[in-house]
């Protein structure tokens, strides 16, 4: 047999998981700047150690010729969402995007494992660009609420604490544990709409507050201290009476005060120019 170079064999599955990271990474932040509600929490991704590799080789009966094939999770992406509601929004994204080939699809919310485990798993082709030319790798994507990560972030312990062999006393508790998530992600489905809300006016909020920050700013350049003084003590004024439509109101009263401002320095500054002609 060939010598297997098991770093040379690894690096498309790191650039895979590096890639797709910034990838949802820079979708939420898309929706953040558009002020839209993101169905992505947090995007975690890792490469499967060689010797997890070499075990699940193992276990699965998988030689080194079928490595690539048969070991679908060597380069793993988990995306956490807040709400069950979310995950099939997050599935939808992944089947519209045209670097991502979705080629096996496992519901384990509709049909969770006998363990309790629940999770949304994508098996899907991607395409790196090595110094090679294009490689494509299989990359799972896990996805699944913060509830069930917990879940499973806690059992995956256990596993690993009992060797795979779990008590059963322990995994009686752990399977009350699942039925309790089930009623924790409906609980939380069911105030979704005011999550929401909550979380995009305080978003909004931010953003805000960020762009009459940057006018005055920029009116600074424009116009004497003291007036930027006052209309900034105006902005303190307001941003204290913590009333969203005060807010709004100041921020589209401050765009309009200060478009005079650079339409009036415009106009000196042509002035100042036919002078200097
Ligand atoms: P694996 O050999 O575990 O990959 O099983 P599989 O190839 O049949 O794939 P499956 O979709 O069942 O599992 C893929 C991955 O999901 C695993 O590697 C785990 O990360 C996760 N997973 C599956 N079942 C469980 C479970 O009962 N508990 C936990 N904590 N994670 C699980
Ligand atoms: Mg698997």
């Amino acid at each position: 047999m060939d010598i297997l170079l098991w770093h040379k064999l690894l690096s498309p599955y790191e650039m895979a998981v590096a890639e797709l990271m910034l990838k949802f990474n820079n979708l939420k932040r898309e929706y953040q700047q558009q002020g839209r509600y993101c169905p992505i929490e947090q995007v975690i991704g890792r490469v499967k150690s060689i010797s997890s590799i070499l075990d699940k080789m193992e276990r699965k009966e998988v030689g080194f010729d079928e490595l690539e094939e048969r070991i679908e999770d060597i380069a793993g992406l988990r995306i956490i969402c807040q709400f069950v509601e979310d995950i099939e929004k997050v599935s939808a994204l992944i089947r519209e995007r045209k670097d991502l080939d979705v080629i096996e699809v496992k519901d384990y919310i509709r049909n969770h494992k006998d363990s309790g485990y629940r999770s949304y798993h994508l098996v899907a082709r991607y395409t790196v660009e090595t110094i090679d030319g294009p490689k494509a790798v299989l990359v799972e994507i896990q996805i699944r609420t913060m509830a069930m990560d917990f879940w499973a972030t806690t059992e995956h312990s256990l596993q690993y604490k009992y060797k795979g062999r779990i008590p059963e006393k322990v995994s009686s508790r752990l399977s009350a544990a699942a039925d309790a998530i089930i009623q924790l992600d409906r609980e939380m489905s069911s105030v979704r709409d005011e999550i929401m809300d909550a979380q995009l006016s305080s978003k909004m909020r931010y953003n805000l507050v960020e762009d009459i920050v940057a006018t005055i700013e920029n009116m600074y350049r424009l116009t004497s201290r003291r007036e930027v003084e006052k209309i900034q003590d105006e902005f303190y004024r307001i941003y204290r009476l913590d009333d969203m439509e005060e807010l709004i109101r100041y921020h589209d009263q401050l765009d309009l005060i200060a478009q005079a401002y650079r339409a009036q320095s415009n106009r000196l500054g042509q002035g100042v120019k036919k002078i200097e002609e």
